[in-house]
């Protein structure tokens, strides 16, 4: 369930550190990534070497220092989780979060965070049931702040009483249950994809058309199918079989068939990935004839094809989500803005021909993801497999967003 996701584990100065060291084991054996965030303190009570062995990465201490590969580590670290754990999380760090104070690595990290929070509390029974930690928590949980509630037991201080930060285990399992719930976020979605290149007839034996494989659509449509959507699929004319699951597939051939195939599935979708590479051109007439050999040369004249992207992005409704793909070969970040804003997008997926293994045809693609709140994340080269659940990831947090 962990696989793959990416996990931010904050901790902060309590004695409850050492239990953290668990928690890293567990998230890497079951195959998270994670990079820890600590605050000064919480090096008094586990190690550097401790934590930067056990998670595989270097911690993320100080804002400032010759260390840091730049100074807003804390913005590039949050656009790259999935989700952001506080464990332990003081009385200190509880309380900077509920008032909006940045003033070291973790509180900076978790107010430039936007996706989902969760804070294991440890302290003192009398710290904690203090009004003032008690507002803070109220306030965090209103916010949509998962707080692990602590246990009652031993505490540090000699006390038996609530306090404790809730075990390792239990810990995890929340996370776990939060990633499997998020699953469960498209289960009611009616997703519709594009997919494939499409071809404009010439002649009943020539057309013009690109090297679209329809693979890297195809990955899209298993994985939204994999966890639970309904997927339209809108494929062009492709070799490839139609993935398992809950998949209406819907062939064409021409852009205008795509266009029409899509303004009618479209209004009653949640969401739409348009991932075709659509001609932009059709030749005006198409002859009913072969086109016989001369020795002239031949003209075609050629007429736009409706962009479907860009009808679809005007049609869009408040609740439904709009993403795009870019295939570029030059000014591709900014080509790719112009797009998603132009387009009306919730995000968009740049591939670029100039990444070696990525875009037309292969098994594997490079993209970056830009969306509508200047978030740009940049993804090494993958399978296309791969690069589909990123998608999704992306497409579900929209989703939990709205
Ligand atoms: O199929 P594969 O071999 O796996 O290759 C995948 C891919 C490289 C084709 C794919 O990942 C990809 O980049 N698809 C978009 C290709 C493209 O047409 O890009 P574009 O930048 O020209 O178009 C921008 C967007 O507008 C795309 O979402 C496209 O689907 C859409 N569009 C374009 C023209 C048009 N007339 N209608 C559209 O909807």
């Amino acid at each position: 369930m962990l696989k793959g996701k990416r996990i931010i584990l904050g901790i902060s100065g309590g004695i409850a550190a050492y239990k953290s060291l668990i928690l890293i084991r567990l998230f890497i054996k079951a195959g998270a990534q994670l990079r820890v965030v600590t605050t000064e303190n919480a090096l008094w009570f586990v190690t550097r070497v401790s934590l930067e062995s056990l998670s595989q990465n270097k911690i993320y201490d100080k804002v400032f220092g010759p260390e840091n590969d730049y100074t807003t580590e804390h913005i590039s670290l949050t656009d790259w989780g999935d989700c952001f754990i506080v464990a332990p999380a003081t009385a200190n760090i509880i309380g900077k979060l509920a008032n909006g104070i940045a003033d070291d690595a973790l509180s900076t990290s978790l107010i430039a965070f936007n996706k989902k929070i969760f804070m294991a509390p440890a302290m003192n029974v009398k710290m904690f049931d203090h009004f003032s930690v008690q507002r803070n928590i109220q306030w965090l949980k209103d916010n949509n702040i998962q707080i692990i509630e602590p246990n009652e037991g031993y505490l540090a201080c000699g006390y038996e009483a609530k306090g404790r930060m809730e075990e390792p285990e239990s810990i995890f399992n929340a996370i776990e249950n939060y990633f499997s719930s998020e699953n469960k976020v498209l289960a009611e979605k009616k997703i519709l994809i594009t997919a494939g290149p499409t071809h404009e007839a010439i002649d009943p034996v020539r057309y013009i058309g690109n090297q679209s494989s329809g693979k890297m659509g195809f990955a899209i449509a298993a994985e939204l199918a994999k966890r639970g959507a309904e997927v339209i699929l809108i494929a062009g004319p492709v070799q490839q079989q139609t993935p398992q699951g809950h998949i209406k597939r819907i062939d064409v051939t021409s852009a205008l068939e795509m266009y029409n195939a899509a303004m009618d599935v479209f209004p009653t979708a949640d969401a739409a990935i348009l991932n075709a590479a659509v001609a932009d051109f059709r030749p005006e007439t198409a002859s009913n004839r072969k086109i016989k050999k001369s020795d002239n040369n031949l003209q075609l004249s050629l007429v736009k094809n409706p962009d479907i992207l860009a009808t679809l992005g005007n049609m869009k409704k408040k609740n439904q989500i709009l993403v795009g793909f870019a295939l570029e070969t030059d000014n591709e970040l900014e080509n790719a803005r112009v797009k998603l804003s132009q387009k009306n997008l919730d995000f968009i997926v740049l591939n670029s021909l100039n990444d070696r293994g990525a875009g037309f045809g292969g098994d594997s693609n490079k993209i970056t993801i830009l969306d509508n709140n200047n978030a740009v994340l940049k993804f090494e080269l993958k399978s296309k497999t791969e690069v589909a659940a990123d998608i999704t990831d992306k497409l579900v947090a929209c989703f939990s967003n709205d």
